[in-house]
């Protein structure tokens, strides 16, 4: 088993000092190189070192937070960055207002959302755009945070096995992508900022398609560490007291959390999986 992912997606939230003040946060929930407290407390002293995390701010905010959070030192050092979107466009060029992959791989992150719902619905993100932007993550050698999931009708249709195997069809074929490292988000549309979440069992069904669907794939390691690996996470509506169950119930190697992940310490409480 790796260590479990945590992703948190602050969507259009956040500023200078909202980044200021969540790296503090979030130091202090985990002591710094000092060695912290270690008083029993569940604070401090946990440096962390048993999750992977991941914050993904507005693109704009990606080197503030990177400066807040390494001038706190220790612990806050282990958040590794991510962006919300890239541009499917590659390479420069006349494409005003867009990001490309390897600009926010030089911007210092690791790891790039794709195709979330809210942007396939407000922004045109449909299945070609997704699989353009997720050759060019792999090509700027990000890892991608692919999402997927049935909208609440698809669900009522009995349709979620169908929406997932076309939405995953999209990085089947992709030039590297079994070996790049990917994580695959199931979150339900429906369960997305509304509290609802699927029960387990029905997260566990989902991830087992998803598993299924890409073991194949070329360079794709079956278990073991983080390398090609494919990971695959819950998103929707996680909280530090739904957690637990959705991860071990469900059969997921983390979650990728949104509204509950603007509190530093509110998702510290989440990485902690009381
Ligand atoms: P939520 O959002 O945690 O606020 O439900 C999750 C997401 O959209 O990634």
């Amino acid at each position: 088993m790796p260590m479990p992912l945590f992703i948190a997606n602050w969507k259009m939230h956040g500023g200078a000092d909202f980044c200021r003040r969540w790296a503090r946060e979030w130091a202090r929930e985990f002591g710094d190189d000092s060695g912290g407290n270690d008083d029993n407390d569940g604070k401090g002293g946990d440096n962390g070192d048993n999750a992977e995390v991941v914050v993904c701010p507005p693109a704009v905010y990606i080197g503030t937070l990177r400066a807040a959070l390494s001038a706190t030192g220790g612990a806050a050092k282990k958040v590794m960055l991510g962006a919300q979107d890239i541009s499917k466009f590659d390479g420069e060029g006349a494409y005003t207002g867009e990001m490309s992959a390897t600009m926010i791989a030089d911007s210092g992150c690791a790891f790039v959302i794709i195709g979330h719902s809210e942007r396939r619905r407000l922004s045109g993100d449909d299945d070609e755009v997704v699989a353009a932007k997720l050759r060019a993550a792999v090509a700027a050698g990000l890892r991608p945070v692919l999402c997927i999931g049935e909208s609440e009708d698809e669900r009522r249709q009995g349709k979620t096995a169908a929406v997932i195997h076309r939405q995953l069809a999209a990085a089947i074929g992709i030039d590297g992508i079994g070996g790049c490292g990917l994580v695959v988000a199931y979150e339900p549309v429906w369960a997305i900022g509304s509290g609802q979440t699927p029960d387990a069992a029905a997260i566990d069904e989902v991830q087992q398609i998803i598993r299924q669907r890409l073991i194949n794939l070329p360079d794709v390691v079956n278990g073991g560490g983080f390398g090609g690996r494919i990971m695959v996470v819950y998103g929707g509506s996680v909280r530090a007291d739904n957690v637990a169950g959705l991860v071990s119930g469900g059969g997921v190697d983390g979650v990728l959390v949104g509204g509950a992940s603007l509190s530093a310490a509110g998702f510290a409480a989440i990485t902690r999986m009381p």
